[in-house]
């Protein structure tokens, strides 16, 4: 579905980042994957080649305009264009709002919402310049319900939805497509960092679907809105999460 497209993904070195870099590069995709996790990057993009799929990883702080730079130069020196960018990368400590530093709040919106800011302006260049793009940005189901100890989170994931939305319809003339999906309670291995077993067993109790939801499943409605099969939508909000809000 994704024959020689070529696709920019942060956060590809574990959970869904990792997910949406196998799938699409089994659906014919280079994948050119960055995240601050080097070595976990390497792996992903190796076994992706080993299994005869391509795939390139980077090195990098998605927050530093640095970073960013080699990452889209080179997709454009070695393919000519860049077709799908995934804004994946993304942290959520817990912290309680009254005991939150400035810093804390900063350093949440720099790496949810401000890393976005840095990567659309140095890729939305290359789409204009072709007519055409795909972008897909990851926010979170938090954001319609509201989550204690996630203010920060839930704000820059707000502000996703916020430039998704107004982003689809500045780049709407030049045929760029920028959606959003909203994951629920997805079941990664960060997940076990600042949720017990219980509540995760809670969320998927509150779930219309009595499972887990996947990094893959996330990774497909992300192949959908990367592929001609969206091409009617853009500003758009998926929400991907077993039915646990409907919105
Ligand atoms: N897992 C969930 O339940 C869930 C739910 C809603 C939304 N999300 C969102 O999905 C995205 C992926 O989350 P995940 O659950 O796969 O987490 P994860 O921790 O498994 O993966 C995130 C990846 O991003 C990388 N990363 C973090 N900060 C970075 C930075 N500054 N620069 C470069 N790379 C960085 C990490 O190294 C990691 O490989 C995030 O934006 C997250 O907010 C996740």
């Amino acid at each position: 579905m994704l024959k020689d497209r070529v696709a920019l993904i942060s956060g590809g070195a574990t959970g869904i980042g990792e997910a949406i870099a196998r799938l699409f590069a089994s659906q014919g995709a280079h994948a050119c994957i960055l995240d601050r996790d080097l070595a976990g990057c390497r792996k992903v993009a190796e076994s992706i080649v080993s299994a005869g799929g391509k795939a390139t990883a980077f090195g990098g702080d998605v927050r530093r305009r640095e970073d960013i730079a080699p990452w889209v130069e080179s997709a454009i020196s070695s393919f000519g264009r860049i077709d799908v960018l995934v804004n994946n990368a993304g942290v959520y400590p817990r912290q309680a709002f009254l005991d939150m530093s400035a810093a804390q709040w900063d350093e949440m919106h720099d790496i949810n919402l401000k890393s976005m800011f840095h990567t659309l302006q140095m890729v939305l260049p290359h789409m204009v310049a072709r007519r055409a793009g795909k972008v897909v940005n990851i926010s979170s189901v938090t954001f319609h319900m509201g989550m204690a100890l996630l203010t920060h989170y839930v704000a820059s994931k707000g502000g996703v939805i916020g430039l998704t939305r107004s982003l689809a319809r500045e780049m709407g003339e030049y045929n760029i497509h920028v959606n959003c999906i909203t994951p629920g309670a997805i079941k990664v291995d960060a997940e076990a960092k600042v949720v017990t077993e219980e509540q995760a067993q809670a969320w998927m109790a509150s779930q219309c679907l009595q499972r887990r939801i996947m990094p893959l499943d996330i990774a497909r409605v992300c192949l959908f809105l990367s592929s001609e099969l969206s091409d009617g939508m853009t500003g758009q909000t998926l929400n991907v999460d077993g039915g646990w809000v409907m919105h």
